[in-house]
């Protein structure tokens, strides 16, 4: 509490100015460790540590794919020095194994500040309002295949919106006491969660061309990939009058270029359609750094019949 009168003591003396000089941490400008910034953003620290940017570079598949990091165009996005909009990022040289991390993200050399989405008084480190942040192209330098499915889908929601929502109004820096000098604001889920199709982000139903699954819901591929390779599992079970039933089984990928992309019918034919009783379709999806699947859509179809008499 001392320091804190003394701080505001401070303040008055010498105006705003002078205490960014006082209070500059000249080492937050030199690229440091994640770590660092957490002795004042711990909350969004302990997300991204959770993130699969944290892991991008340690990831034992990545290391694998690159053959051991000997693949050098396999490394830039995987440890990249400073992400710009739209822009392919270049190698970073220290602490590769942080993967994407904080610095990358948020530190620029052209004005040596952390470049972030609010106008802020950051008396430790200088901070640039950079409404870049709020939009798609920020991500796009990386996520380039993703960035194109998602700018042809045409829509107002950005990556971040369903990528890295809100989770709560509250103070960014989270340092006591410092943070009493700061107004709340929306806090961004820095954990990148991937998330999941739900039953409403497709549409199925039976025709006689055979059965439709259209993704209404996410404004890119499903699954989508730049490098990894994440898959759907299509499994329609097809039970017909006569007792008998047939399995049919499709697999869905970014890599075979047969990912349900936004808005556009995905058919599998049906044999046999006029003796159909009923389909049961289940859908299953794999993120591309796990093992397991996950479902995401159970539903039973019924062909569409005139009314008997
Ligand atoms: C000693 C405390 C301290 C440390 C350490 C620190 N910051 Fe900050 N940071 C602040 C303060 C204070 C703010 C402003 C908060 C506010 O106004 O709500 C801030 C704001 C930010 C913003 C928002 C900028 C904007 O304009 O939206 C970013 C991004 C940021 N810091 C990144 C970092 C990164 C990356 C690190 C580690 C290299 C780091 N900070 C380390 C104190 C710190
Ligand atoms: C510097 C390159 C880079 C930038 C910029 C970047 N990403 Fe990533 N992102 C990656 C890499 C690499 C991975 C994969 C890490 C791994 O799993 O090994 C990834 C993974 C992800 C994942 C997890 C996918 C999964 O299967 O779980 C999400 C979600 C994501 N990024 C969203 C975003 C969003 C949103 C932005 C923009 C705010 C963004 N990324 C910016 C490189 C980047
Ligand atoms: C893949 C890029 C990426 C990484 C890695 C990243 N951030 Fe961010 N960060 C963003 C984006 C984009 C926003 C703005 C989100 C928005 O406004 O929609 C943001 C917002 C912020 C803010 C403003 C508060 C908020 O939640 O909006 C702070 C502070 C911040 N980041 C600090 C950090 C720190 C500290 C780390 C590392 C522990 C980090 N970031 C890692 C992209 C990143
Ligand atoms: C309307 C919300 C929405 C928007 C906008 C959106 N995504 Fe997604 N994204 C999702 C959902 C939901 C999933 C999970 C799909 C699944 O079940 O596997 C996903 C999956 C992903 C994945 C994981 C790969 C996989 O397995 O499918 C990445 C990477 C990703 N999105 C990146 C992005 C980027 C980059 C953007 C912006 C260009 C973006 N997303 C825009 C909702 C969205
Ligand atoms: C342009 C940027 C970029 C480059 C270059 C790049 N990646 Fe990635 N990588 C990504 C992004 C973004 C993801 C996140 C998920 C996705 O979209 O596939 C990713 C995810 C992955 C994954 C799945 C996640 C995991 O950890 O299991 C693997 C494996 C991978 N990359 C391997 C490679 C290999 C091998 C190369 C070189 C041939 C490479 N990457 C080059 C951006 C890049």
């Amino acid at each position: 509490m001392k320091f804190l009168f003394l701080f505001l003591f401070l303040v008055a003396l010498t105006g705003c100015e002078k205490i960014n000089e006082i209070f500059l941490e000249e080492d937050l400008l030199q690229r440091p460790p994640a770590k660092r910034c957490a002795d004042c953003h711990a909350e969004i620290y302990k997300a991204w540590k959770e993130s699969r940017h944290a892991k991008a570079w340690i990831s034992e598949h990545f290391k694998q794919e690159s053959e051991n990091y000997s693949k050098l165009k396999c490394l830039p996005c995987h440890a990249p020095h400073q992400v710009d909009p739209l822009e392919k990022p270049l190698l970073r040289v220290e602490r590769r194994h942080e993967g994407v991390n904080c610095v990358a993200c948020h530190f620029k050399e052209e004005t040596k500040a952390m470049h972030g989405p609010y106008k802020v008084w950051s008396p430790p480190h200088p901070s640039k309002e950079d409404k870049n942040y709020t939009k798609s192209e920020i991500c796009a330098g990386c996520h380039r295949k993703t960035y194109k499915e998602w700018k042809l889908a045409r829509v107002q929601t950005t990556c971040q919106q369903c990528h890295m929502k809100v989770k709560d109004i509250t103070w960014i820096m989270d340092k006591f006491p410092f943070l009493l000098f700061h107004t709340r604001k929306p806090l961004h889920d820095h954990t990148f969660p991937a998330g999941k199709a739900t039953p409403k982000d497709l549409k199925t139903f039976l025709t006689e061309e055979g059965l439709k699954i259209v993704n209404v819901g996410i404004p890119h591929n499903l699954p989508t990939a730049d490098q990894g390779n994440p898959k759907l599992y299509i499994i329609a079970e097809v039970y017909y009058q006569n007792g008998k039933k047939r399995v049919i089984r499709k697999i869905l990928s970014p890599q075979s270029n047969t990912a349900l992309r936004y808005l556009e019918p995905y058919n599998i034919k049906i044999p046999k359609y006029e003796e159909v009783e009923k389909v049961v379709l289940k859908i299953y999806r794999r993120l591309a750094w796990k093992k397991e699947r996950e479902l995401i859509l159970v539903d039973e179809l019924k062909p569409f019949k005139l009314a008997e008499k």
